[in-house]
């Protein structure tokens, strides 16, 4: 019988280790919708290519760390369909038959675009394939006929795009083979922000691995930022203004009354403030530390998991393909 559930596509692209942005961000997230949505996670390996083609060595290392982080969140390869991309080349067949419909003025204004032109110069993305990012994107969605797709909110113009994208085809085809999908926004709680309160992101280097040791991990909190009118240890903190109290609302939320107390009333330092926030914290991570090992320690059956999740999700995109293949009118007299 076919699932009644909405389904759900989402992809993250394996450009380094994950960090505990994405545990809050995005995986608690994907964990939950494995009960209520028939789920595919994708290995988005062909996206992080189109950025960092001088590195791609560097994204199979990443797919490893990303997939063992994954299961290690609770992803479940009995629930979801975990997958890669480039295992289910009907992505690329999609992709090229989008690109050729989809008229270029649409992603040169594309938001996303303009803004990584601007901010990653010395990157040397000015490529046809940098451009055609959000076709491709589009092509994923539309290959498992997604109805929602969760995103961050830089995401949703590529949402946006691939609806026109879906719409053009329908309209041309004269059919309508793909639903228009919903983007779903992570805006149940604030966003983890890195030790200097800025976005954490590689990047900026003020992100905490998930996969950090210990030592690592503390003295990466010891240099987190607190409230900056707190100067001396007598003078009384604003918890509200500190990121290391937003800390404590997600790894200790039981115990924030009674930081908000000694940061108002001065009763600890931030020093030691912080030395506790470390604790509760590698006392969480601890066991996710030991879970994600224990697959990257067993590599076969990782790859046991991708060849899985790659054949079910082939499936579907073959279906979808042949549908496709229809309305084009692109069927040939012989067979290959
Ligand atoms: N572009 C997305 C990101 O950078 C990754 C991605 C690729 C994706 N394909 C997708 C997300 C399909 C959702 C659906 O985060
Ligand atoms: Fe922040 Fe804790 Fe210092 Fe208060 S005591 S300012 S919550 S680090």
């Amino acid at each position: 019988m076919k699932s009644l559930k909405k389904r759900i596509l989402s992809g993250m692209r394996p450009t380094g280790d994950l960090h505990i942005g994405h545990l809050f961000g995005v995986l608690e997230n994907w964990v939950n919708f494995q009960q209520t949505h028939d789920c595919f996670f994708m290995v988005a390996d062909w996206h992080a290519l189109m950025g960092e083609y001088k590195r791609s060595s560097a994204i199979s290392k990443a797919i490893e760390s990303n997939i063992a982080d994954w299961l290690a969140a609770g992803i479940d390869p009995e629930k979801a369909s975990i997958f890669v991309q480039s295992d289910v080349p009907e992505h690329l067949e999609l992709y090229a038959l989008f690109s050729t419909l989809t008229p270029i003025p649409w992603l040169e204004r594309c938001p996303t675009y303009k803004e990584q032109l601007q901010e990653l110069k010395d990157k040397d993305i000015f490529t046809h394939a940098f451009l055609g990012y959000p076709v491709l994107q589009a092509a994923d969605i539309a290959l498992y006929r997604a109805h929602q797709v969760p995103v961050g909110k830089d995401q949703l113009p590529h949402l946006e795009l691939t609806r026109e994208i879906v719409r053009r085809f329908h309209h041309i085809f004269d059919c309508d083979i793909f639903p228009e999908p919903e983007p779903i926004l992570d805006n149940q709680r604030n966003k983890i922000l890195g030790i200097d309160r800025r976005k954490m992101s590689k990047s900026y280097n003020n992100h905490i691995g998930l996969g950090s040791p210990k030592e690592e991990l503390s003295s990466k909190v010891k240099q987190m930022v607190t409230d900056p009118k707190r100067l001396r240890l007598k003078d009384p903190g604003h918890p509200d203004d500190c990121n290391v109290f937003t800390y404590y609302s997600f790894f200790e939320p039981s115990q924030e009354a009674e930081v908000k107390e000694w940061c108002e009333k001065a009763q600890k330092g931030c020093s030691e403030c912080k030395s506790i926030l470390s604790d509760h914290m590698n006392e969480k991570l601890e066991p996710w530390r030991e879970k994600r090992k224990y697959f990257l320690d067993r590599p076969d059956d990782l790859k046991d998991i991708l060849q899985a999740g790659a054949s079910s999700a082939r499936i579907q995109a073959q279906e979808t393909l042949s549908q496709v293949r229809d309305v084009v009118a692109w069927r040939k007299f012989y067979d290959v």
